[in-house]
């Protein structure tokens, strides 16, 4: 029924995802409800994986949105486009998600205005329907489709905050940096640096992480230290690749990165 390629948004090798705790079959039982889920946790800890992963696992396409603050309702839902044959409608990423049922990963929400958050609505609850006011046609969702959204609670403030009306329209998983053993797993696998240097890049971040708060925004995450693997894994040298994307990344205060260089000293 619809013109879309569903083969285009699947997901053909398998995203590498380790466990932290229940959440694969927490994310299996929400999903085989259509649950809309919310994945709270700080940048960088695996939430974006997770659903790749969810969606591999469970044989459905993911349509990915990147949320931001310039977004529109209608660059989810689409709009009308003047071509040489007159005017088209063009769906929105949210709008392919539901006629072809696909698992919709709107990321970092609460990015985007709360005016084009609302338009998720009426798929949350039990109508699952999606109004294209300006097309004056109702799509009534596949009933694969499922609505997945990632959430930072650390830059939570009043301006930026979902609407308890959106809130509770989902389920909720909470995330978080990986203990240590897991993440060294994690950081080993993703770089093919040896377990040791894996170890000491996580004992590294643990001791930024209890700097949060105390001069720090947020702390150094997975996604960094994969990043210092990386660099580590191509021969350059561990300090200088622990400065480059561990410490330089996270703060301009000079102390704060001579306090952390001096992490960095100790381990490597
Ligand atoms: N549990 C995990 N299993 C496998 N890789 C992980 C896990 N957690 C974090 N990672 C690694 O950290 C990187 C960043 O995670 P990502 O999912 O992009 O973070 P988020 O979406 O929470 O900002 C991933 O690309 C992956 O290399
Ligand atoms: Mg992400």
């Amino acid at each position: 029924m619809s013109e879309h390629n569903v083969d285009q948004y699947r997901i053909t090798d398998e995203p590498y995802y380790m466990p932290v705790t229940n959440e694969v079959e927490l994310y299996e039982a929400a999903y085989d409800a259509r649950m809309p889920i919310m994945l709270k946790g700080p940048t960088g800890c695996g939430k974006s994986r997770f659903v790749e992963h969810m969606a591999y696992k469970l044989g459905k396409p993911l349509i990915t949105v990147a949320c931001n603050e310039d977004m529109t309702a209608s660059d989810l839902v689409g709009r009308f486009l003047l071509d040489a044959n007159g005017t088209r409608w063009q769906d929105g990423p949210l709008t392919i998600a539901a006629r072809i049922g696909a698992i919709c990963y709107l990321d970092e929400v609460v990015e985007a205005r709360q005016d084009t958050t609302v338009v998720i609505h009426p798929l949350t609850d039990h109508r699952r329907v999606l109004p294209l006011e300006k097309k004056g046609e109702l799509v009534e969702a596949h009933p694969d489709f499922q609505i997945v959204i990632s959430y930072n609670p650390g830059y939570q403030n009043l301006m930026k905050d979902l609407k308890q009306s959106t809130k509770q329209r989902f389920g909720a998983l909470d995330f978080d940096y990986p203990d240590a053993e897991v993440e060294a797993t994690i950081v080993a696998h993703e770089t093919g640096v040896d377990k040791e240097t894996a170890d000491k890049l996580v004992q590294i971040a643990q001791r930024a992480r209890n700097l949060k708060g105390h001069g720090l925004d947020e702390g150094i995450s997975t996604r960094l230290l994969v990043y210092a693997g990386q660099l580590i894994a191509k021969g350059v040298e561990p300090n200088a690749a622990c400065s480059m994307t561990l410490v330089r990344p996270i703060t301009d205060d000079p102390d704060m990165r001579d306090t952390l260089d001096a992490a960095v000293n100790t381990f490597f």
